[in-house]
């Protein structure tokens, strides 16, 4: 029997390739670098392929289903997100898709913590200065890099499920006193885990009427929801300008749910606090003079909440297994219901 094409679109941890090069019925074209691979490459080796396990940086689209042809049966995403994946494309064909919602959590729920006290301490601000060689000019004062603080705080969440519940996890521990929420689907994706943590939560959770609501009572918003055309600059002015002065907004989602020229404004106009991305729209092209890389008060990360060693291995791993489960006909570890 001819061995069933698979592409891999990025050099990822060894025992994730080890797992697929034990496949006996199983062909590799391995794009042979970390870094991601040419449009053009990859619309060449698609061609007859079986499966292709790929990052969100890689457009899964009409254009490469196509170019890969009928043979084309798995999609493994190495990632939470899909939403550079066009469902549309892969419902039509039958084809299967598998991604890894669960393994990088803890890594995410993590850098949102991370974020928000950096953002709330003015910790790029305060590193820029004592960088730029300004402290000696910045002696200790009462007021000097204060910033709001965590405890007694309400937390506001922009989605929520799993890492965003995660995230409420941590924060009752800083001691907050308040956990507000709005989601388009209530409950979901981990219903029986939301519910759990209402009923032995010390502080309230409640669901957001609005919002409206969401942006004037948090003093931290935490945006988790998917990207979709419904959720892209949903964090726009009006709701930058309805949230606390002493508000800070982090972004560990999707860049384009937030309107990055709303949030510079809102940054200049002092309307908000601070702000913490670890996505931003149209990474990662940000020129060096983006104006959102002047604003003291914003730190910007290079999209790395899920880059801790073992969450990284597990995410390359899971797709391994999903890909070789689709191409098989076996229930996938994570599948996209399309
Ligand atoms: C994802 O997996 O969707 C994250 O944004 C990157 O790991």
């Amino acid at each position: 029997m001819a061995k069933q094409k698979v592409v891999v679109t990025r050099k990822f941890a060894e025992s994730a390739h080890k797992l697929l090069s034990q496949e006996p019925d199983i062909e590799t074209i391995q794009w042979e670098s970390d870094r991601p691979c040419d449009r053009a490459w990859l619309l060449e080796n698609a061609k007859n392929a079986s499966g292709i396990i790929l990052t969100l940086s890689d457009k899964c689209d009409e254009e490469l289903v196509s170019a890969a042809g009928p043979s084309l049966k798995v999609i493994a995403s190495v990632s939470v997100g899909t939403d550079h994946v066009s469902r549309d494309a892969l419902k039509k064909r039958s084809i299967r898709l598998g991604y890894t919602p669960n393994c990088l959590t803890d890594a995410v729920a993590d850098l949102s913590i991370m974020l928000t006290l950096m953002a709330q301490r003015r910790a790029g601000e305060a590193m820029q200065a004592v960088l730029k060689g300004d402290w000696p000019n910045m002696p200790w004062t009462p007021f000097l890099m204060t910033g709001p603080q965590i405890t007694g705080s309400t937390v506001g969440f922009l989605g929520f499920g799993r890492i965003a519940q995660a995230t409420l996890k941590r924060f009752i521990s800083f001691g907050i006193k308040r956990a507000l929420y709005l989601t388009s689907t209530p409950g979901k994706p981990s219903k029986a885990d939301y519910y759990g943590m209402v009923k032995e939560s010390p502080i309230p959770i409640e669901s957001a009427q609005g919002w409206e609501q969401l942006a004037s009572e948090s003093d931290v918003i935490i945006v988790g929801c998917n990207l979709t055309p419904d959720t892209k600059h949903l964090v726009g002015t009006e709701f930058l300008f309805k949230m606390k002065k002493t508000g800070v907004l982090v972004n560990i989602a999707r860049g384009p749910v937030v309107d990055t020229a709303a949030l510079v404004k809102a940054l200049e106009e002092e309307e908000i606090f601070g702000a913490g991305l670890d996505v931003i729209e149209n990474e990662p092209n940000i020129e060096k003079d983006h104006p959102i890389l002047r604003q003291p008060r914003c730190v910007v990360l290079p999209h790395v909440g899920s880059a801790t060693i073992e969450t990284r291995v597990q995410m390359a791993e899971e797709s391994v297994k999903n890909l070789i489960a689709g191409l098989k006909g076996d229930v996938m570890v994570n599948e996209v219901e399309l």
